[in-house]
């Protein structure tokens, strides 16, 4: 009884070795573009999410319902059709929604400034043996040829700049769409609470400075309704849908759009 207790227990633990060991052999590698392309890009507020990304408590686990929805209901509801299609998770972070497209079989491509994110998410995918190309680079200067993805998702990240680079931005996106391609962004409304804190850049555009927030430092565009619309100007057809939470009994207001775009 002992012995077979103790076969199946070295076994058991050289199927998890071997299995730890192959998954090792194999590493998502991270494209780096050069610091000097990260022209765009605030220093500051990279700085920042380094900083954010070695933050266990910064890494969301899950990927957001909507993302989930967008994914299933306007690109691939089956499986069969997902790896024909490229999709690009734009300001990646820690990878939720990298790891979420990759394991439910997209060519997934995931671009951050962030050395520190991609890490995360590289080693997201290699705990899971998944595989997707990580590019560290600026958002506002997509490294990518024109018409190259099925689809681009911007999941709260594009806001992280000033009105002409978030017009910038959702050129880059558009640019680097085929031409039936769709683009899902998550991006902040002029409603929600932080509008207005801080010092105003421009008639959008806040940078915080209180140390109350963890992106104190950071600058944030919030769009109201007809700037979603003119920003989008673009795209062949706009659907546009708004989210607002509150959050410490009531305290903090969260309100975001959630934008799907057809090229
Ligand atoms: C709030 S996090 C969202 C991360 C991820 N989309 C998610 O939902 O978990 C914003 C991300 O945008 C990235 N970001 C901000 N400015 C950027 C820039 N100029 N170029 C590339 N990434 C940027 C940050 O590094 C950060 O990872």
């Amino acid at each position: 009884m002992m012995i077979s207790l103790w076969i199946g227990s070295f076994l058991l633990y050289s199927v998890r070795n071997n299995t730890r060991q192959r998954l090792l052999l194999r590493s998502v590698e991270i494209n780096m573009q050069s610091e000097g392309s990260l022209t765009h890009g605030d220093a500051r507020t990279k700085d920042r999410w380094e900083n954010l990304h070695s933050q266990p408590r910064f890494l969301p686990k899950y990927p957001c319902e909507s993302v989930v929805r967008y994914a299933f209901t306007r690109l691939a509801g089956q499986a069969s059709e997902r790896l024909s299609l490229k999709v690009l998770d734009l300001g990646c972070g820690g990878g939720r929604h990298t790891q979420f497209l990759a394991r439910e079989g997209f060519s997934t491509f995931a671009l951050d400034f962030s050395l520190v994110g991609l890490r995360q998410t590289a080693q997201r995918l290699d705990a899971e043996g998944l595989d997707a190309s990580l590019i560290r680079a600026d958002m506002h200067a997509l490294p990518f040829s024109s018409e190259s993805f099925d689809s681009v998702i911007a999941y709260g990240s594009i806001y992280y700049t000033d009105t002409s680079g978030l017009q910038r931005c959702i050129d880059e996106i558009y640019r680097v769409l085929k031409p039936d391609g769709t683009t899902f962004v998550f991006t902040r409304t002029s409603d929600d609470c932080r509008f207005g804190n801080g010092i105003a850049l421009d008639d959008r555009t806040f940078l915080f400075d209180s140390n109350k927030t963890n992106e104190e430092g950071m600058k944030n565009c919030f769009l109201g309704m007809e700037d979603v619309y003119q920003f989008f100007g673009n795209f062949q057809s706009v659907s546009l849908d708004k989210l607002e939470a509150t959050l410490n009994n009531g305290s903090v207001l969260n309100s975001d759009w959630l934008i799907v775009a057809s090229k």
